[in-house]
């Protein structure tokens, strides 16, 4: 048969995919930018036809109706990324949460969820009968392998993009046609932290480096610094606008890659317009399946790969704690620990794990003598090599236990370093700097210790008397 022929035999209403989900079924849904939102409506308002559906999904960007209380029955979430659409619905117990890195997840979709049925979002079939997964490839394109029934979204939003991201018609079972624009992820504007955390960043950045950019502030006040660099490329999961500016100014030209050379590797784009404008039809531009580009062996075949995620918590051996705080998901690894990993095994490669020194509007200080009890540790000590605050740049592969913490010590917001001096004390049984070296930092500290306020200034008078009594 003519593809176009298989295309319509294949077309249907979102109503009438929806009834090849059986009661007691496992459904897989695409990730956020390729979340099947057409379809997903349909079930949602047909929920009382379906019993004891599981749906596992990645990332949502809009709210989670799996764990609405009238869905109780019919349909249950288990979710691989916490986010605020499920985060209290997590910590209550009304939703799973599903660990893995994330070159790990095709995986343990297949071999351990194992759904029978995967819902994806696709372009429209081009003129060989290939439909594209766009903005989505990572996990989603691999589940139309080993699904039983696989119902696509027919987009005409969804870009059109290179790399190992098409399929054909005829591996579907129905197609859906609901043209909506994809959810964006708009740019939110640098603050003087972020900018002087991005300042210290480019600083470990070289020409002709490799980049892996998470998404959020942080990337993007780090590609605001990057225009003074030459030859850069691009092997990320994940990407926001923040790139685009730096790819169509030739900055980020993937040169010098060894692998897909002269071409940007993502796994998925989770931007604006701008992003999706920019990849749609680019062929300088791949989109590959999570488990090649996230694999710290594929990561690491690439020479001076340099990582740059953020994490929440850092303790005083460098223990990174990105996805929990305390008891409760936040997020979840995502491939934090793949690109740390494939960075530090890279050739001249190397890892930055970068946050702001506080968090809570400057209440917490991120860098803690223990982590917070339930946390779980996402990146190990071992693997994490450079931490860069807005205060600068803490380098801890090779050091002693006691240089690491004195090294975070230094780039901890200056109104926490009295604690963690104690902390230091308490647990090395000495103190961690001469009297001249603290000396140096009494005035910034005592300045700051003015601007705090309330409780927390008692605290911090508390704490600074007693390192002077050092
Ligand atoms: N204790 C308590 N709360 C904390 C905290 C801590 N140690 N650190 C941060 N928070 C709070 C912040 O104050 C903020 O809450 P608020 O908005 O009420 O003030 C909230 O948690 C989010 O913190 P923030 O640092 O702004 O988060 P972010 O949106 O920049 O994301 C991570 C940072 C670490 C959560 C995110 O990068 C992540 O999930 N990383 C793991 C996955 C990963 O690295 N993937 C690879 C790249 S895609």
């Amino acid at each position: 048969m003519d593809w176009k022929e298989i295309y319509k035999s294949k077309l249907v209403t979102a109503e009438e995919a929806i009834k090849a989900i059986h009661n007691g079924d496992k459904v897989v849904v695409g990730l956020a930018c390729g979340e099947p939102f057409g379809i997903e409506r349909a079930m949602v308002e047909n929920y009382q036809s379906f019993k004891d559906v599981q749906i596992t999904s990645m990332l949502t960007l809009g709210d989670s109706p799996w764990i609405k209380p009238e869905m109780k029955g019919h349909f249950s979430l288990n979710c691989l990324f916490a986010s605020q659409s499920n985060r209290r619905a997590i910590s209550n117990g009304d939703c799973e949460f599903t660990t893995s890195h994330f070159y790990e997840i095709p995986d343990i979709i297949k071999n351990y969820i194992c759904p029978r049925v995967s819902i994806v979002m696709v372009s429209p079939p081009d003129e060989h009968g290939y439909v594209s997964f766009g903005t989505s490839v990572d996990f989603t394109r691999g589940t139309t392998d080993y699904c039983e029934v696989v119902i696509a979204q027919v987009n005409k939003y969804m870009p059109r993009t290179f790399g190992n991201s098409i399929k054909h018609v005829r591996d579907f079972t129905y197609f859906v046609e609901i043209d909506e624009p994809l959810p964006e992820v708009k740019d939110v504007e640098i603050s003087d932290i972020e900018m002087k955390i991005g300042i210290n960043c480019a600083s470990l950045i070289k020409d002709g480096d490799c980049l892996q950019l998470g998404i959020g502030s942080i990337p993007n006040a780090v590609c605001a610094q990057l225009w003074d660099k030459k030859d850069l490329g691009l092997h990320s999961e994940l990407v926001g606008d923040g790139v685009v500016d730096l790819l169509e100014a030739g900055i980020i030209n993937n040169k010098r890659k060894q692998t897909n050379h002269g071409r940007t590797v993502l796994g998925a784009a989770l931007g604006s317009k701008k992003l999706n404008d920019y990849i749609n039809n680019n062929p300088s531009v791949e989109l590959h399946p999570i488990d090649y580009v996230n694999n710290p062996t594929e990561i690491s075949k690439n020479d001076n790969m340099v990582s740059i995620n953020s994490c929440l918590q850092v303790d005083l051996l460098g223990q990174v704690v990105s996805d929990t705080v305390g008891l409760n998901q936040f997020s979840a690894v995502g491939g934090q620990v793949d690109f740390v990993r494939g960075a530090t095994m890279s050739r001249g490669g190397r890892s930055i794990i970068a946050m702001p020194s506080t968090a809570k509007k400057g209440l917490i200080s991120r860098i803690v003598p223990l982590i917070t009890e339930g946390s779980a540790v996402t990146t190990p000590r071992n693997d994490v090599n450079f931490v860069v605050t807005e205060y600068g740049i803490a380098q801890l592969k090779g050091k002693t236990l006691k240089e690491r913490a004195r090294a975070l010590i230094l780039i901890t917001h200056p109104k926490f370093r009295p604690h963690l001096i104690i902390e230091y004390k308490k647990r090395f049984n000495e103190d961690p700097f001469t009297k001249e070296e603290l000396k140096e930092q009494l005035d910034d500290i005592k300045k700051h210790i003015d601007e705090s306020v309330g409780e927390l200034r008692e605290k911090l008078h508390e704490d600074f008397k007693k390192i002077l009594n050092h």
